[in-house]
């Protein structure tokens, strides 16, 4: 599909490294259309193909796609057994593709509890895509930001009680290293598609100095030309950290 924005108009130097997004609306995209909801998530796994290529095109380094909540297991049987194989389609289908354009495939989340056929496939991906350095794909699958602080506590706790830490090196650094995360850049810019003004247990730790931008596009909707113009968007904010950033001299007085 040809892009009816110039992609020359972002500036790439200051382009987010680390773009994740809340995948919502499939549901009500399928009801809008009398369609049973699986149509809806088939329709959407289409958007994720397009806007993988859409980051790895730019250069972004890391996207993380919300695409099942630890809450998600709560709805019915037969949509969490028709999500689960158009997950596992979609790590076997886009397999050579990730490894041809260098995007290494990482998943967020409780995977144990994945089916082992789906972990299979994904084990599968995540082996053949290692050593790629052009780009990290995060799936955030059987992911809870609750549910991956509790473990990253239990984790320090049990380190503490082995002698291996001591309490005080419990910091900032050593609790976001025992995340899912560890080890990555924490997002610039977290995309919400379909309206909705929640982070839904997604990111909590890492949302902190993240800009945040929700659509009302509904997921399947959802389009590079979109995603083009939340970068636009992205790079003419005044991100401040919590400090003055500008016009100021060295001591904080206003010049
Ligand atoms: C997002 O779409 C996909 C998942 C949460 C798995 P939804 O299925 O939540 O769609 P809506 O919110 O009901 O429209
Ligand atoms: C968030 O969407 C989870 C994913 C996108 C995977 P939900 O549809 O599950 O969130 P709520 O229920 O609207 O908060
Ligand atoms: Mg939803």
């Amino acid at each position: 599909m040809k892009s009816d924005i110039n992609v020359s108009e972002l500036e790439k130097e200051s382009l987010p490294v680390h773009v994740a997004m809340i995948m919502d609306g499939n549901g009500r995209w399928a009801k809008k259309r009398l369609m049973n909801r699986v149509k809806g998530h088939e329709q959407g796994s289409r958007t994720v193909r397009e806007i993988v290529s859409a980051c790895r095109e730019l250069g972004i380094g890391f996207l993380t796609l919300y695409a099942f909540s630890t809450e998600n297991w709560g709805r019915p049987k037969a949509e969490v057994k028709a999500l689960m194989i158009l997950l596992k389609r979609f790590l076997v289908s886009e397999r050579d593709e990730l490894n041809n354009k260098g995007i290494r495939l990482n998943i967020l989340g409780q995977k144990e509890k994945l089916p082992a056929d789906v972990r299979e496939e994904a084990e599968r991906t995540m082996d053949l895509t290692r050593n790629h350095t052009e780009m990290v794909l995060n799936l955030a699958l059987s992911y809870g930001s609750r549910e991956e602080i509790t473990r990253a506590a239990q984790r320090l706790a049990h380190k503490v009680r082995s002698g291996e830490l001591r309490p005080e090196e419990i910091t900032d650094e050593t609790l976001s290293a025992h995340l899912y995360t560890g080890g990555m850049p924490d997002p610039d810019l977290i995309i919400r598609t379909s309206g909705e003004f929640r982070l839904s247990n997604f990111m909590m730790w890492q949302a902190a100095y993240a800009e945040l931008f929700i659509t009302r596009t509904l997921w399947p909707d959802f389009s590079k030309e979109e995603f083009h113009k939340i970068l636009i968007d992205f790079q003419q904010r005044d991100r401040r950290f919590g400090k003055v950033k500008c016009n100021t001299s060295n001591d904080g007085s206003p010049l």
